[in-house]
């Protein structure tokens, strides 16, 4: 008899997108007609077109590929030198990352994931809750986790509530734990951590011996010199994090599929028996063993977004983006309600208005402004009574959402 991993079944509900998904699809079939008028301000995924040097440079790759002198099969696992060191020379300058540090991959959202490979069991976990709900639901299916409560919450992690009254910043935790996940600018949120703040993380990891699990898939977004963009910025943290970033949210990647993780050689982690071992040794075996590199098209094209002409093109992008998420802010405060994000970070945060819950909100954008938001609920407890829209999306679109806001919340 095939046994199950049984820890999945603790997972009530579907993963939070397909989830919503779904829920669009039902009122597609139900609506035919207003279904015509959906936008999809819901999941985080780019909508405008891949910028030009790295369709350039992935065509470029096509080509060699067709010619027998420059044919390539396998490549690396950790990705190609020519794409690690313009990673180390171009995302870390100054910080002292090496391109031996830098492990490139299909996706962030499978490295937060995958990252629980190498770490034991029966650790302490804490994540901050409103959080990317990717990190929850692999601790669960690790069993790392018992069930989960009447909120959503599950026993055994130790959630950092985020909420407007601290600024959505969370307080450290209060017993000592092992690992700890970070996201900044914050999904989904959209808030940014000072550096000052960071250091905070960062000494209480190197006092407590805990790892710190950065994401910082939206740096791009920061839009202010003095912010950190990466953890390696604060003191210290080369011994205690491990960062995750993306070629999706910056160069429109999502469909494309690149990423990178960089783990600092003197990184360390404990045997039971207290023996330290370097967990980019126990990465490169697992990535080595799991994984058979990024497609060489895709990471010439990744590595052509360092070009001066991929900056430009991811300036332009990030630009957009951004004044999209300013429209998006202005149309909710207008309507009187809280906003937040939206300043560093493509989401803006809303207050859902008295009285109304998070999937409440959901299902009443959608049927009566056919706009698909993200329920604050769905990234946690602390996620209720808030709702999440994303600023992915054409400019034409977003302005038809914010009329579509004034018209109904206003
Ligand atoms: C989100 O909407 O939170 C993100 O797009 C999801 C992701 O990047 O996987």
């Amino acid at each position: 008899m095939a046994r199950i991993n049984e820890n999945f079944l603790k997972l009530k509900a579907g993963y939070l997108f397909p989830e919503i998904a779904r829920r669009v699809n039902a009122f597609s079939d139900a609506e035919p007609e207003k279904a015509t008028r959906v936008i999809r301000c819901g999941i985080g995924d780019v909508t405008e077109p891949l910028p030009l040097a790295a369709r350039t440079a992935m065509k470029e790759a096509v080509d060699e590929l067709g010619e027998r002198e420059s044919f390539r099969g396998y490549g690396p696992e950790q990705g190609y030198e020519f794409l690690r060191k313009a990673v180390a020379e171009n995302a870390y300058p100054g910080l002292g990352v090496d391109a031996d540090e830098i492990f490139v991959s299909d996706g962030s959202k499978c490295d937060t994931g995958n990252i629980l490979d190498i770490f034991g069991g029966g650790q302490k976990i804490a994540i901050t809750d409103p959080v990317y709900p990717v990190y929850v639901d692999t601790n669960v299916m690790a069993g790392n986790t018992g069930e989960s409560d009447e909120s959503g919450q599950f026993a055994g992690l130790i959630y950092l509530p985020c909420t407007a009254e601290n600024d959505f910043t969370p307080a450290l935790p209060e017993e000592k734990v092992d690992l700890i996940y970070l996201c900044y600018p914050n999904n989904p949120t959209g808030t940014v951590a000072t550096g000052e703040q960071l250091q905070k993380w960062v000494d209480y990891a190197r006092a407590n011996d805990a790892v710190i699990l950065y994401d910082a898939a939206y740096e791009a977004y920061v839009q202010d010199a003095e912010l950190p963009r990466s953890i390696y910025e604060i003191e210290g943290a080369r011994e205690c994090a491990i960062e995750f970033r993306s070629f999706s949210k910056n160069g429109g990647f999502t469909g494309i599929r690149c990423a990178f993780i960089v783990i600092p050689k003197e990184l360390t982690g404990s045997t039971a028996d207290g023996e330290r071992v370097t967990l980019h040794g126990l990465w490169a075996r697992r990535h080595s063993t799991k994984f058979n590199g990024v497609s060489y098209p895709v990471q010439r094209a990744a590595e052509a977004l360092f070009s001066v002409e991929g900056k430009n093109q991811i300036r332009k992008l990030v630009e957009h983006y951004m004044g999209n998420a300013a429209l998006l802010k202005e149309a909710c405060e207008k309507c009187g309600l809280a906003v937040y994000g939206g300043e560093h970070s493509p989401y803006v945060w809303v207050r859902c208005p008295e009285g109304m819950d998070s999937w409440g909100m959901f299902d009443r954008m959608l049927q009566e402004a056919q706009v698909v938001v993200t329920p604050g609920a769905g990234f946690g407890a602390a996620g209720e009574g808030f709702f999440r829209i994303s600023a992915f999306n054409s400019r034409e679109n977003v302005k038809e959402v914010c009329a579509r806001i004034a018209k109904v919340l206003g």
